[in-house]
């Protein structure tokens, strides 16, 4: 992933809110292409492997049961600045801070849950696209 891919992944409110549609367009207007998509789910302890980073926090039992609570649709896209552009695309964590238009603003419900992840870095969006998939389904 040589700084034009990353990974997002659609977290279970805005697939419970039947938004997932919404999101896709969304990220194709953008200019992003999908390389690699599927619908399921992770169990708690797959949500504590992928979210290991922050272990120490005080919300990382929260965000575990939250994100094995129901369907996630985790995407491997491509586009230039990939990782960056995806990031302005989605707004800042906290939906009372996203700007306006971003796919946080207008979908996420709470800090926690905040409808879609973004990688933050191209290594860690190397990492996160092989938790989700085979290197023949990213390739
Ligand atoms: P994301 O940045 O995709 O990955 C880490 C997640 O932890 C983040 O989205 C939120 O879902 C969650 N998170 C981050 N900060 C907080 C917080 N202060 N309280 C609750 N959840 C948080």
């Amino acid at each position: 992933m040589a700084g034009n891919r990353t990974f997002t992944m659609i977290k279970p409110d805005a697939v419970g809110a039947n938004n997932t549609g919404a999101i896709i367009k969304m990220i194709e207007e953008a200019g992003f292409r999908i390389v690699a998509m599927k619908m399921t789910k992770m169990s708690g302890e797959r949500a504590g492997q992928f979210y290991a980073v922050h272990k120490e926090r005080p919300f990382y039992a929260d965000l575990c049961a939250y994100m094995s609570s129901g369907h996630i649709v985790p995407m491997v896209l491509e586009k230039e600045n990939a990782v960056a552009d995806f990031r302005t695309l989605i707004g800042a964590t906290n939906p009372k801070e996203a700007a306006e238009g971003t796919i946080r603003s207008l979908f996420a419900t709470s800090i926690e849950a905040n409808a879609i992840h973004g990688s933050d870095s191209d290594e860690n969006a190397s990492l996160e696209a092989g938790f989700f998939f085979s290197e023949t389904e990213r390739f």
